[in-house]
C-alpha cells in the first residue's frame, strides 16, 4: 500500500442548524474583529445579516467585505487586503461558495506574509502565521472548507494559480445544510457536478492513497446517490446534506490525492470564455474517464461499485444493479456521468457550449501547462489534451 500521513487540521462542526454556533464557536477562539469575507449574493439571500446578528449576539463586530466576483482573481484580494489593512482585524471568516472561501484564504495570506498572490503558487511559501479563519460554505461544490489551497485567478490570463500552504487550512468549519437552500438551480446543479468530478478524479490519481480513495469512494456514494434528487427536491434536507458532505469528504481526498486531466482541460475553458467550471467539467470527464480508463478500470470499477446501487436510478442510465466487469468500468462510469450531466442540464459538447473549433489547438497547449494534469494518472500533455479535446467537441 502507498505511505501516507493524514492529518485533519480543521474542526467540522455538520448539521443543519449548526450556523447558530457561529458566535460561540468564535468566541472561543478568541475572535474580536473578524473580516467577513462573503460575496454580494450572499447578502442578498441574508446569509451575511445572520451571521452578523449570530456574532453580534456573542459580543463580537466584524468588518465585511464583498467586492469580488467568482473565479476570484488577486486584483479581487488585493482590494480585500487594502480593505482589511488598518481596521483591527484579528481573525477571518469565508461565508459562502468557493469563490468566497478562497477569497478568505488569499486575502489572509497576504494580510500577514505580504507580498502578491504569484508569490505563493504552488505549495509552502507563507513564512509567518496567518489569522485564525472560520469556513461556511454555502454550496454543495469546492470543498475548499477542507483544503489548505486558495484558487486564484491571475488578472491577465485568467488562469488559476494553485497557492498552498499548510497554514491556509481553516480553524473551523460549520457545515449547515440549510444555508445551501438558497443555491440557485444552476450553481446547485454546477456545484453538485464540481463535487463529483473531485470524487472520480482523486479516486485514480498518481498521489492517491488508501485514506484518500476512502474518502473518494464514499463521496462518490454520496454525490451519485442524491444529485438528481436536490434538483427534483431542492428543499429535501436529507439530500442537501448528503450533497454538502460528498463534497466536503471529496475537498478532503483533493487535500491528499490532487486532482487530474479534467480539471486541467476544464480550467482553460473557463479563462477563455468564462464557461462555469462545472459546466465545463461535465462536458469533458466523461471522456477523460474513458481515455484513462486502459489504465485505471479497477479503480472506477471500485468507484461504481460504491456508487451504482443508490444512483442509478436516479439518472435512469447505466442501469442499477451488479456492478460492471472491470474492463467495463470505465465506460460504464463515463456513461452514468454523461447521464448526470444531462441531467444538470449541460451542453453535450464543446461545440454546443460555443467554444470555437479553431481554439481547440491552443486550448490544448494551456491545458498541458496546468499543474493538475501532472497527477493524472495517465500522462498528460498538450497533445493528449487536444485529443481529449477532440472527443469532446
Ligand atoms: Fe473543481
Amino acid at each position: 500500500m502507498t505511505p501516507f500521513d493524514f492529518h485533519l487540521p480543521t474542526r467540522l462542526v455538520f448539521g443543519a442548524g449548526t450556523i447558530d454556533r457561529l458566535g460561540e464557536l468564535a468566541r472561543e477562539r478568541g475572535f474580536t474583529r473578524p473580516l467577513v469575507v462573503s460575496d454580494p449574493g450572499l447578502e442578498e439571500a441574508g446569509h451575511v445579516d445572520r451571521a452578523l446578528g449570530l456574532l453580534r449576539k456573542a459580543g463580537i463586530a466584524c468588518e465585511v467585505f464583498d467586492d469580488f466576483d467568482v473565479n476570484p482573481d488577486a486584483a479581487m484580494v488585493d482590494r480585500g487586503v487594502a480593505f482589511a489593512g488598518g481596521r483591527g482585524i484579528d481573525s477571518v471568516i469565508g461565508l459562502g461558495g468557493g469563490s468566497s472561501l478562497d477569497c478568505a484564504k488569499a486575502i489572509n495570506l497576504l494580510l500577514t506574509n505580504g507580498g502578491a498572490m504569484a508569490d505563493y503558487r504552488g505549495y509552502g511559501h507563507a513564512r509567518q502565521p496567518l489569522l485564525p479563519m472560520f469556513a461556511v460554505p454555502t454550496t454543495a461544490g469546492t470543498g475548499s472548507e477542507a483544503q489548505s489551497y486558495a484558487v486564484i485567478a491571475d488578472n491577465e490570463t485568467h488562469l488559476k494559480m494553485a497557492c498552498g500552504d499548510p497554514k491556509l487550512a481553516f480553524a473551523v468549519a460549520i457545515l449547515d445544510p440549510e444555508l445551501t437552500f438558497s443555491q440557485p438551480p444552476p450553481v446547485t446543479a454546477a456545484a453538485g457536478f464540481d463535487a463529483i468530478a473531485h470524487a472520480v478524479e482523486t479516486a485514480v490519481t498518481r498521489r492517491r492513497s488508501p485514506i484518500s480513495t476512502l474518502f473518494s469512494r464514499e463521496a462518490f456514494r454520496l454525490l451519485d446517490g442524491h444529485y438528481q434528487r436536490v434538483l427534483d427536491d431542492p428543499m429535501n434536507l436529507a439530500a442537501r446534506s448528503a450533497m454538502q458532505l460528498g463534497a466536503y469528504y471529496a475537498g478532503v481526498a483533493i487535500e491528499q490525492s490532487m486532482l487530474g486531466a479534467a480539471h486541467a482541460c476544464a480550467n482553460p475553458l473557463t479563462a477563455r470564455y468564462g464557461l462555469t467550471h462545472g459546466l465545463a467539467l461535465a462536458i469533458l470527464l466523461p471522456h477523460i474517464v474513458r481515455w484513462n480508463a486502459e489504465g485505471c478500470a479497477d479503480l472506477y470499477g471500485d468507484l461504481v461499485g460504491s456508487g451504482a446501487s443508490a444512483g442509478a436510478a436516479s439518472a435512469g442510465e447505466a442501469s442499477a444493479g451488479a456492478a460492471p466487469a472491470e474492463a467495463d468500468a470505465g465506460e460504464y462510469l463515463a456513461a452514468r456521468l454523461a447521464a448526470i450531466g444531462r441531467s444538470g442540464g449541460f451542453p453535450a459538447d464543446l461545440r454546443t457550449a460555443g467554444v470555437p473549433a479553431e481554439d481547440l489547438s491552443a486550448l490544448a497547449e494551456a491545458a498541458g501547462e496546468q499543474w493538475t494534469g501532472t497527477f493524472n494518472p495517465r500522462t498528460f500533455g498538450s497533445r493528449e489534451a487536444l485529443e481529449v479535446y477532440r472527443c469532446a467537441y
